[in-house]
């Protein structure tokens, strides 16, 4: 089995991810995340909020509506721009994006000698439509935002004016995000419904400033997710042409991962100029402009964007920490991120006094920590479960427990058990995960 089918059968298993509606054949391009991939999706946006926001004090948070009023869209040049060339096959009808080479090779090749001929490009837009109002015939045409960004633009001046944030300064935001994609695919990497976590940092608008943010938030980008665990020789730039660039770009370069398919994007740094500030003033008529608290100069600010997918995050951290040893199936995910941070055990499930322990340190210990508790077939079992979920540290209660109050923990990666007192447990996980 290839890597990728491995790791969505991994997931389903475990529960991480199921396929969206399944009982009713699905719907495709669309995922459902089950009880430990809530955890890890949780975890992954937890770490990205503490970075951006709590430790930082030029970048604040907002959480905008999904639904906005049509004209932001307009605005934004998405109604008109936000399209992918859409090709069809003039053999069985599917339909490509004509600009991913590989997926065209592919279909091609599917039809044997046959040769396949295609229909012009046409811009296909993404937008996914909905409609408001109760009377049939009078509903508000509204969209699903096809990006997280435009409510981050439209609150601008409220940010400014309800805070004593001053430029630069950013604003982070993390939430739903739909597009009607061609071809979804490849687990949740291209998918309908997805999440995004974001900042749009704000400067003034000046070409050195512009080059000297877009680097930085490159690098702290990448530094990240080496930081987060990831292996930095399969993380790398690659730098958009003139040509791919969104509409709303004077300089774009994604963070690729190198995945079973080949190196593909799971973030982008845009470099987006003033086009949003300044074309929400022009289709709003209202003055949106900055004013220097110190100078009084007003000006329409330049913004350098981070664009992250959470669940594009997710699959390739969850790609990069699968490990098959010769024993066992390992997630190597650093701990921070890991579902479940211990799992607490009885030796033997039908020795009263060792469960009665057991679950004394799993109530005292999920108060601070995310705790998983099983008592289900023999330890070598259990210790393979929680190796395929994650979980960095694993904790039994053995007869020894019960003569000296000391347990067991044993490492998820080296497999090596180590002995504790039970009170200095909480101690030993908090100094683990602040490293
Ligand atoms: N605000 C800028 C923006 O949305 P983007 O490059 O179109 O830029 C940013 O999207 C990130 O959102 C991508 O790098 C990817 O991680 C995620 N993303 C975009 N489309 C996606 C899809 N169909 N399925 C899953 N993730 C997607």
């Amino acid at each position: 089995m290839e890597t990728l089918e491995k790791i969505v059968s991994l997931c389903k298993r475990r529960g991480f991810i199921y396929p969206g509606s399944e009982i009713y054949g699905g719907l495709a391009g669309t995922w459902d995340y089950g009880p430990v991939g809530v955890l890890l999706k949780n975890n992954i946006k937890n770490q990205w909020w503490k970075e951006m926001v709590q430790l930082r004090n030029d970048i604040v948070g907002l959480d905008a509506d999904i639904l906005m009023n049509p004209r932001a869209w307009e605005a934004s040049g998405h109604v008109e721009a936000f399209t992918d060339p859409l090709v069809e096959c003039k053999i069985c009808h599917q339909r490509f994006r004509a600009d991913k080479a590989e997926e065209i090779e592919a279909h091609e090749k599917s039809h044997g000698q046959d040769k396949v001929e295609w229909t012009e490009p046409k811009k296909f837009n993404l937008l996914v439509k909905a409609y408001l109002g109760v009377v049939e015939g009078e509903q508000l045409e509204v969209y699903l935002r096809g990006e997280i960004t435009n409510g981050v633009q439209v609150n601008f001046k409220n940010v400014v004016d309800s805070t004593r944030i001053k430029m630069p300064f950013g604003i982070a935001q993390m939430g739903k995000a739909f597009r009607n994609e061609i071809t979804p695919g490849n687990f949740t990497f291209r998918s309908k419904e997805f999440e995004q976590m974001e900042v749009q940092y704000f400067i003034k608008p000046d070409e050195t400033e512009g080059k000297k943010w877009f680097e930085y938030w490159k690098q702290n980008r990448m530094d990240w997710y080496v930081k987060m665990g990831m292996r930095k020789e399969k993380l790398r730039f690659r730098d958009h042409e003139d040509q791919e660039r969104a509409h709303y770009a004077r300089m774009a370069t994604d963070i690729q991962y190198e995945a079973p398919w080949g190196w593909d994007e799971f973030m982008g740094i845009h470099h987006r100029g003033d086009w949003d500030q300044r074309r929400h003033q022009e289709f709003s008529g209202q003055n949106l402009k900055y004013q220097d608290p110190e100078t009084h100069e007003e000006y329409t600010p330049w913004d350098i964007e981070t664009s992250a997918g959470v669940d594009r995050s997710m699959l390739f951290f969850l790609i990069d920490a699968y490990t098959e040893e010769e024993k066992r199936t390992v997630l190597k995910l650093h701990p921070l991120l890991a579902p479940y941070k211990v799992a607490v055990f009885p030796l033997l499930a039908n020795k009263p006094e060792l469960v009665a322990q057991a679950k004394a340190i799993y109530d005292d210990l999920k108060n601070n920590f995310m705790t998983a508790w099983d008592a289900r077939g023999n330890i070598g079992k259990r210790y393979y479960a929680q190796d395929e979920i994650g979980t960095p540290w694993c904790v039994t209660v053995d007869f020894q427990t019960l003569e000296d109050k000391t347990i067991t923990v044993r490492d998820r990666d080296t497999a090596k058990q180590e002995r504790l007192p039970i009170d200095k447990l909480k101690d030993y996980f908090d100094n683990k995960l602040s490293l």
